[in-house]
């Protein structure tokens, strides 16, 4: 009985420490220095902006639960046979395997698919023109 208490107790204190650090904390932390996050910075960084890597993960996944599932299984191991935006491979080369913690990237994940953000008219343009007529909404 009293072990569980005390399990039970150290569960709640890891939840509050990962509870701590928001999904937009990890994300600046584990993922901005290579994705940019401020739209009118244009393709400045060695990566895509994230907005345009949610635009690509979200029209192939756009359920929350598949959106982050990928994203998880991304980062644990890029792939060029599974990638989605096989154009920025061809430009920035593949992105590197990071050993980041799976509930950390959950998170980041979960912030990306909830985040509101707007595409920037220079990038749909850009989007439009590689994508055709699949417009970027
Ligand atoms: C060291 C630089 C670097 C870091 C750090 C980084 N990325 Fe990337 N990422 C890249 C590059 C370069 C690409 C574009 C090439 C590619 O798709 O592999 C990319 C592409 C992606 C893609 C598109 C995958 C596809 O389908 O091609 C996703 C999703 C992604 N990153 C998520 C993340 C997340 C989430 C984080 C933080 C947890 C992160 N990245 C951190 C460099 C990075």
């Amino acid at each position: 009985m009293k072990t569980s208490i005390l399990l039970t107790g150290i569960l709640l204190c890891t939840n509050v420490t990962l509870a701590e650090e928001s999904g937009k904390e990890l994300f600046n932390t584990l993922c901005l220095s290579c994705h940019t996050i401020n739209p009118n910075k244009g393709i400045t960084k060695v990566a895509p902006p994230i907005f345009a890597v949610i635009k690509h993960v979200k029209s192939a996944y756009p359920q929350r639960e598949d959106f982050v599932q990928q994203i998880i299984d991304w980062v644990e191991y890029p792939d060029k046979d599974v990638s989605l935006m096989r154009g920025a491979i061809k430009k920035f080369g593949l992105m590197p395997k990071l050993p980041y913690k799976q509930e950390e990237v959950r998170k980041v994940a979960e912030f990306l698919y909830d985040k509101k953000s707007t595409l920037p008219t220079w990038y749909k343009k850009h989007y439009e023109e590689k994508h055709g007529q699949n417009k970027a909404k």
